[in-house]
């Protein structure tokens, strides 16, 4: 792969990348997409699919996820994706398992709150994977998915303090029709699961709704989420918080414009979303 991206960077020839985790879905087509009209016709739209082990705490999802390979490389086919880099683990961590794998790129601000407190090796586990593929994809242009808003911030924040040479860019959350941010982890769910989990897409509506008109203390507005998302039985709030979406400073009135994002277990399935209110 790093050979194929260094002879089309000598040939002029632009790379847009999409990393994923596979078990695609329509979100993670339409930042295919993007990447599509960023580089246009003459350019290479790589899309990655990678089960990043590192990102994944001990008792996290990483032997169960979804990989539904030759599904996705259809999916990928079809949506005219030049190349699909899928490595494996060996060759992406050579050795860790005899402890010999010993660089990682860590971010040290905005990875401390929200799935960084709940998920403390995450994002040093993703900001490593990412600075590994941009060396190896060597992409002028990368799509993330706004789903995941701390770690598009984080990765953005890397690029800059690092001077990676990629344009960052950030595309919208797809949803199903009832509001449900998509998701590869939304197939966890059994049907009843499913109907609760659009508890998170109204906590969204319902802060945006009481922010829309005058400002709103957070804990106020946080306590509000908590009683809501009671109501459902399966449904356990992880966290809430009201942010500004580019600094990731908590936001201690919560007005229009002000970021939202929360996390949420229904059932076993961790779900997490975030709008900007
Ligand atoms: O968002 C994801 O799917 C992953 O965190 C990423 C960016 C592919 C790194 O493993």
């Amino acid at each position: 792969m790093q050979r194929q991206a260094l002879a089309w960077r000598a040939m002029g020839i632009r790379v847009a990348f999409v990393p994923t985790m596979g078990c695609l879905h329509a979100g993670h087509l339409s930042l295919v997409q993007r990447a599509q009209r960023e580089v246009g016709a003459k350019g290479r739209v790589v899309v990655s699919i990678y089960v990043n082990p590192t990102q994944f705490g001990p008792a996290e999802d990483f032997s169960r996820y979804p990989r539904p390979l030759s599904r996705d490389l259809a999916l990928c086919r079809e949506a005219g994706v030049d190349v699909v880099f899928t490595p494996t683990d060996a060759a992406m961590y050579a050795g860790q398992a005899e402890g010999s794998y010993s660089t990682y790129v860590v971010e040290e601000r905005l990875s401390q709150s929200m799935e960084g407190r709940a998920r403390p090796t995450h994002f040093r586990g993703v900001t490593t994977i990412v600075t590994k593929l941009f060396n190896i994809v060597q992409p002028s242009v990368a799509v993330f998915g706004a789903k995941d808003w701390q770690q598009a911030a984080i990765v953005r924040r890397m690029v800059a303090d690092l001077n990676l040479p990629v344009r960052m860019l950030v595309a919208p959350t797809l949803r199903e029709p009832d509001g449900l941010a998509m998701s590869s982890r939304n197939r966890y769910l059994d049907a009843a699961q499913r109907t609760q989990a659009t508890v998170l897409w109204h906590s969204i509506q319902l802060a945006r709704k009481r922010a829309q008109s005058a400002p709103v203390r957070a804990p106020v507005l946080k306590a509000a989420v908590a009683r809501l998302i009671a109501t459902q039985s399966q449904a356990k709030l992880d966290y809430v918080e009201f942010f500004d979406g580019d600094t990731l400073e908590p936001a201690p009135r919560v007005r229009r414009g002000t970021h939202m994002a929360l996390a949420v277990f229904v059932g076993k399935t961790r779900l997490i979303d975030n709008a900007q209110l």
